[in-house]
């Protein structure tokens, strides 16, 4: 089995979940996108029904259109059931790494108040601790950038400014602020990095989703596993 494959075999998994009548947080990138269009599927089949998708990102957004998926926004609706999200690493305990997709903020903010968060990943997520391969994103105010990289090497952060590919400067996120990729040797202690992180003045959120996942579906070479907290 290939990774893509992995992807979708837990994003088909998700579908368990889904009941008539939810309000289903959308989160952002390639393994949520398959979740995202066969969720589109079940409704087109009429298998499912009174679905409103609440998009984390514009990405989400458009894709949740075009797969036939309505939407609100977040202030939009009472509550949300249940969301669905990609992850960049998962720790043993299930706290995570997000933000690869630069849609961290609003990803954190939605998932933080599902009544489930499921996290779907392919085995290559897994990891001993947290930024044993992958930076922590952090999005931070533009003018800010550099007084926070600066701040960051007190962690013995390698900080740097997010790039745009096709397009020349900075990315810009949804939110129109910059992002910042930090890898610290390792996180021992996600919940406190996590807060930590965010007293820093002018980061508006981190990438690091401590105690938050319920539920992480991993896609093996050999089947989907199921992880919970
Ligand atoms: C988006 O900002 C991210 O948090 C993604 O959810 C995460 O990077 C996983 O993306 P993939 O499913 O594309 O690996």
């Amino acid at each position: 089995m290939n990774i893509e494959e992995m992807k979708k075999i837990a994003a088909k998994e998700a579908l368990k979940f889904i009941e008539d009548d939810m309000v289903i947080g959308l989160g952002t990138g390639s393994t949520t996108a398959y979740f995202i269009r066969l969720l589109g599927d079940m409704i087109k089949k009429g298998e499912v029904s009174d679905i409103v998708g609440v998009p984390t990102s514009y990405q989400s957004r458009l894709l949740a259109i075009e797969s036939g998926i309505p939407v609100a926004t977040l202030d939009q609706v009472d509550a949300i059931d249940v969301a669905v999200d990609g992850a960049d690493e998962v720790d043993p305990n299930l706290n995570l790494i997000k933000g690869r997709g630069a849609a961290l903020t609003m990803e954190k903010i939605i998932e933080s108040r599902a009544g489930m968060f499921i996290v779907l990943v392919d085995e290559r997520k897994l990891v001993d601790y947290l930024c044993q391969k992958m930076p922590v994103p952090i999005e931070v105010i533009p003018q800010a950038w550099r007084a926070i990289v600066e701040e960051l090497s007190i962690f013995n952060a390698e900080a740097k400014l997010r790039m745009g590919v096709n397009k020349d400067g900075p990315v810009i996120t949804d939110n129109g602020n910059f992002i910042i990729d930090a890898k610290f040797p390792r996180i021992d202690d996600p919940l406190d990095m996590e807060i930590e992180l965010n007293t820093i003045p002018g980061v508006v959120e981190n990438g690091i989703f401590a105690d938050i996942a319920d539920i992480v579906i991993v896609g093996t070479k050999e089947g989907v596993k199921t992880l919970e907290r």
